[in-house]
């Protein structure tokens, strides 16, 4: 009876592949990737290069996307529990995730929150991302040199956009737009139409503005909205977009109103991700700015943190910058790894998009 016993539980653990530990025949380790959607280009992308720097340093990995349904990623976390994984690295749909957080937690499975916090668990230490405070910046910044602001004369038209209110980079994404858009709205030369929060803390306000879940049908209905109502009787001069997938919509929108229905007549756009079409658009003159945030990058340094922390070392993460004290999840401040973003125009597309060998010229065909 024992025999059969121990039979069977070879058996399921040759279906997994996996043992207990997490090791596998090989005896590498595995690590589990979730990811959060796929409707954002750059999800794809960094659950690819996750799993190629993961194989690269020995380990077995595997990786699962969210729909951004935070039921379904916790039950793709949970998955990699029952695995066996050895480590786990997160980029969340919302804060939901923290009741698997708190199960790995308990069988001692280290968390990596990746590119989002996750908010309201104590249950992790590390987190790496880019410098969110300064992509909003570089938002804002692109903004204020596609009015030539320093040049207007008269105050221009704003309105503004941000991203999911269930992930907290959209904070950090708009207060730094605002600390450099705000300035020129309290002196008059910015107006902003529609709902005007001048910062994430406005929470009534900054819901009106935030798309859930990232959804570019959202941004476009909203944007819709605004022309046949907030911003009827005036030319906007600027959208602030949070990303690249939502800057697109927006522009879309305006696209359908007789105000804007030409390139010359479309208002200066944000965006971030460098994805594709927002480089084209970029190029035409449809878009006026992203902000590239290499996920190579943060991919290789994302496991070489997981390498260290499996190993039991001290991270030593390059290219990153470490912070202590800034990124508080409520329950506990995190340690956290930032790397830096790139901001860019028509000005430097071609030399970070084509020189930096992210795109072909064939991709921008
Ligand atoms: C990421 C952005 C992305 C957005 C939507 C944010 O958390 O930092 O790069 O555009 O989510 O997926």
């Amino acid at each position: 009876m024992k025999k059969l016993l121990v039979m069977a539980a070879l058996a399921s653990l040759t279906c997994t592949g996996l043992f207990a530990s997490g090791q596998n025949e090989s005896g590498a380790q595995f690590i589990g990737l979730a990811m959060p959607e796929t409707h954002v280009e750059r999800w794809q992308q960094d659950g690819a290069s996750l799993k190629s720097e993961a194989e690269k340093m020995g380990y077995t990995a595997e990786v699962t996307f969210g729909d951004a349904d935070q039921s379904k990623q916790n039950q793709q976390v949970q998955d990699f529990i029952t695995k066996g994984a050895d480590l786990l690295i997160i980029g969340s749909v919302n804060e939901g995730v923290g009741s698997v957080v708190a199960d790995a937690a308990r069988d001692d499975i280290d968390v990596i929150a990746y590119d989002r916090l996750i908010t309201n668990s104590g249950d992790y230490d590390y987190y790496i991302t880019f410098d969110n405070f300064k992509v909003g910046q570089f938002q804002g910044e692109g903004i204020i040199k596609g009015l030539d602001m320093d040049n207007a004369s008269g105050p221009k038209y704003i309105t503004l956009f941000a991203g999911s209110p269930t992930d907290n980079n959209a904070n950090f994404f708009f207060d730094g737009a605002m600390s450099v858009l705000g300035p020129y709205v309290d002196a008059g030369e910015l107006v902003i139409v529609g709902p005007a929060p001048m910062s994430s803390d406005d929470k009534a306000n900054f819901t009106k503005i935030a798309t859930e879940n990232w959804r570019p049908e959202i941004a476009k209905a909203r944007m819709e909205n605004l022309l046949n109502n907030d911003a009827k009787d005036v030319v906007l001069d600027a959208v602030l977009a949070p990303n690249d997938t939502l800057a697109r919509a927006i522009i879309e929108a305006c696209m359908t109103d007789a105000k804007y229905d030409t390139v010359d007549k479309l208002p200066v756009v944000s965006g971030q991700d460098g994805e594709v079409g927002s480089v084209k658009f970029i190029r035409d003159g449809k878009q006026y700015m992203t902000v590239y945030k290499d996920t190579g990058k943060l991919a290789q340094a994302a496991i070489i943190l997981a390498d260290a922390l499996l190993k039991g070392e001290t991270p030593n993460v390059p290219g990153a910058r470490l912070d202590t004290s800034s990124y508080d999840t409520g329950k506990k401040t995190v340690n956290s790894y930032l790397l830096e973003p790139i901001m860019v125009t028509q000005e430097n597309y071609k030399e970070v998009f084509i020189g930096g060998g992210v795109y072909s010229e064939a991709d921008l065909k």
